[in-house]
């Protein structure tokens, strides 16, 4: 994977993107929830990996976001620790492990740092969470915000729709930005907003902006890594896929059911010899047997 395994990694931090901000340099996330897509995409580079609660669907299969829970957060959280050295892992926090009660929230966040290796937590949420948000970070937790489509939020806005579509959305949006930067968040996603409104946010903030369906005026873009390694779908249209990997799937599954039919694997040299002196002990106990 690597040509020196051993080397000293140089480990992202929440500094490394704020001067990424600064210097006009721009970030890239992808999302992560295993141990293998962590080291692979570890070693591609990326600046933060974020263990999305995306997870409930493009991995295990739900509908919606609302369904995962905080120990099968935790539980891919690890693994995606393991796999990352050098990457800022940030994890989501899952429906309901923050919105109820700000200790809860606290106790929560922590536990992505205490007992699964994460760098920082993300919620979604705007000035309503900013006294939830102040806790975990006085915590000494990073946060990353979540504005515009919050999936935790579909049933309340009707479905997977993009937002700030108007000017009094566009409005709220930018008054949940600095609510969220004041409140200690040291980057803020935005999901599906118009291209301009995004640009405008993220040239108020000083905290960088990670884009997902915002266009290119954010400081930096996220993808849900499943749409562009073509491990789900239907692909959103502002997605872009990189790779095939399903239907190379079913190709290398298909070759393995052809040659498994068809005797030609395994094949010579994939399986194991018994020393001479033991197989013939062994037919001698076969022997006695019958
Ligand atoms: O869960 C997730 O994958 C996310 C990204 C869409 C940013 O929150």
């Amino acid at each position: 994977m690597s040509a020196r395994p051993d080397a000293p990694v140089a480990k992202t931090t929440v500094l490394t993107l704020q001067h990424k901000k600064e210097s006009g340099e721009r970030i890239s996330m992808l999302t992560a929830y295993d141990y293998p897509t962590a080291r692979a995409l570890d070693a591609a580079g990326l600046d933060a990996l974020l263990v999305g609660d995306s997870l409930a669907m493009v991995v295990l299969g739900h509908e919606s976001t609302l369904a995962v829970t905080m120990d099968e957060m935790l539980h891919h959280a690890r693994a995606v620790a393991r796999g990352a050295k050098r990457a800022l892992l940030v994890a989501d926090m899952p429906f309901l492990s923050y919105q109820a009660e700000i200790a809860e929230a606290v106790r929560n966040a922590g536990r992505f740092l205490k007992e699964a290796g994460m760098d920082a937590v993300k919620l979604e949420g705007g000035r309503d969470q900013a006294d939830t948000i102040r806790a975990i970070v006085r915590a000494g937790i990073p946060v990353m915000g979540h504005l515009g489509l919050q999936p935790q939020s579909i049933r309340r806005l009707g479905g997977f729709r993009a937002q700030a579509r108007t000017a009094e959305a566009a409005s709220d949006l930018l008054g949940d930005a600095l609510a969220l930067e004041a409140a200690g968040c040291f980057a803020i996603v935005l999901e599906s907003v118009p291209e301009k409104v995004a640009a405008a946010v993220t040239a108020r903030l000083h905290v960088p902006t990670i884009g997902i369906g915002a266009g290119a005026g954010t400081d930096g873009q996220v993808l849900v890594s499943h749409d562009l390694l073509g491990l789900y779908e239907p692909t959103p249209r502002f997605a872009r896929r990189y790779a095939s990997l399903a239907d190379e799937i079913v190709r290398a599954g298909q070759a393995f059911r052809r040659d498994v039919e068809s005797g030609d694997f395994p094949g010579p040299g994939r399986s194991f010899a018994i020393p001479e002196e033991e197989w013939g002990a062994f037919l001698a106990t076969l022997a006695g047997r019958s």
